[in-house]
């Protein structure tokens, strides 16, 4: 991400849960104030950048929709992440959804985004204080579109601004009411794709740091080589391109094989490490439309030893 810039990803997920939410039929994940965060022209910006990216990548396929709703439906569903953003929500919201009935008292969003957690699931904070961390210039964007939609901020939401790249996590007990000895659920969705190998893995080793043994943290990641599958890479380097044109470049990838022992290493215990055909057939069975595992992408479940 550029130093000073917000993340314009951030809002592309945002548009993904809310174009969804209010226009498909069987919801993966339901989110009725994503769009909200979201003004009518960045809407109609985002729609527009999708329908090109269709004539680019499939003018065939945009060539047959009839309107522009029809290709913005057939640009989402088959050639961007959004498949990725609406399912890994759905497996972050299962597991923290568990770990608060097993008595994990807080939550942390790394890289939150335009996250609505805090503000769609009142009941749940009536168990669990919230923590969204993210990167100073997104979080300052997000405050100020929460400010001017003039949505009420609930107590038990924290704001820690952090660059994961030039701060550790141990700064959120420092700037807020976090309580280093309380059980805590991390999700870190859609994040360590553009931060260095390094970077990840520090990051992961600071949740073990600053929470007690039995927390938990879910994160998505790219398996970037898939052996013999060309088809695989080229539409990998589609979504890797884009990205890049977006200033929030592809920058890690992890090795399933590995990442156990990568997790070992920094104190956490992997609990489950849900591939392609285990996602597709969790959250993708016997869909009709577009929406479909990515086969880059897997969703990670670890505790803290
Ligand atoms: C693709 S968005 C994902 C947002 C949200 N988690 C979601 O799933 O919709 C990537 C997020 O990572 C954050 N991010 C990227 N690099 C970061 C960094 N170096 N430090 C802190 N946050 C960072 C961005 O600000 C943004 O909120």
């Amino acid at each position: 991400m550029e130093k000073n810039n917000f993340s314009l990803t951030a809002l592309g997920t945002a548009f993904m849960r809310g174009y969804h939410t209010r226009n498909d039929d069987s919801l993966i994940f339901c989110d009725p104030l994503a769009y909200g965060l979201l003004t009518e022209k960045e809407r109609s910006l985002i729609s527009e950048h999708l329908m090109d990216r269709l004539k680019s990548v499939d003018a065939g396929g945009a060539a047959l929709c009839p309107d522009e709703a029809s290709a913005l439906r057939r640009a989402l569903q088959l050639y961007t992440g959004a498949s990725t953003v609406l399912s890994r929500a759905r497996y972050a919201d299962e597991a923290l959804r568990k770990a608060i009935g097993q008595g994990i008292e807080q939550y942390v969003i790394l890289g939150a985004g335009m996250d609505t957690f805090a503000f769609r699931c009142p009941k749940a904070l009536k168990k669990v204080k919230v923590f969204e961390v993210d990167h100073p210039a997104t979080q300052a964007f997000k405050r100020n579109r929460i400010a001017e939609l003039d949505w009420k901020v609930p107590p038990q939401l924290h704001f820690v601004p952090l660059d994961f790249t030039q701060s550790s996590l141990e700064e959120i007990e420092a700037r807020s009411p976090y309580d280093p000895t309380a059980p805590t659920f991390f999700s870190w969705l859609g994040v360590t794709y553009y931060l260095s190998r390094d970077t990840v893995l520090d990051t992961l080793a600071a949740v073990a740091r600053i929470s007690p043994a039995g927390s938990m943290v879910v994160f998505d990641y790219l398996q970037p080589s898939l052996p013999g599958s060309v088809k695989a890479a080229e539409r990998l380097k589609v979504i890797a391109d884009s990205l890049k044109a977006l200033g929030e470049p592809l920058l890690t990838g992890l090795d399933p094989a590995s990442l156990g022992d990568d997790l070992e290493g920094v104190g956490l215990r992997l609990l489950e490490d849900l591939g392609p055909a285990h996602i597709q057939g969790r959250y993708f069975e016997g869909r009709k439309d577009g929406y479909r595992a990515s086969e880059h992408i897997h969703f990670a479940l670890a505790a803290v030893e």
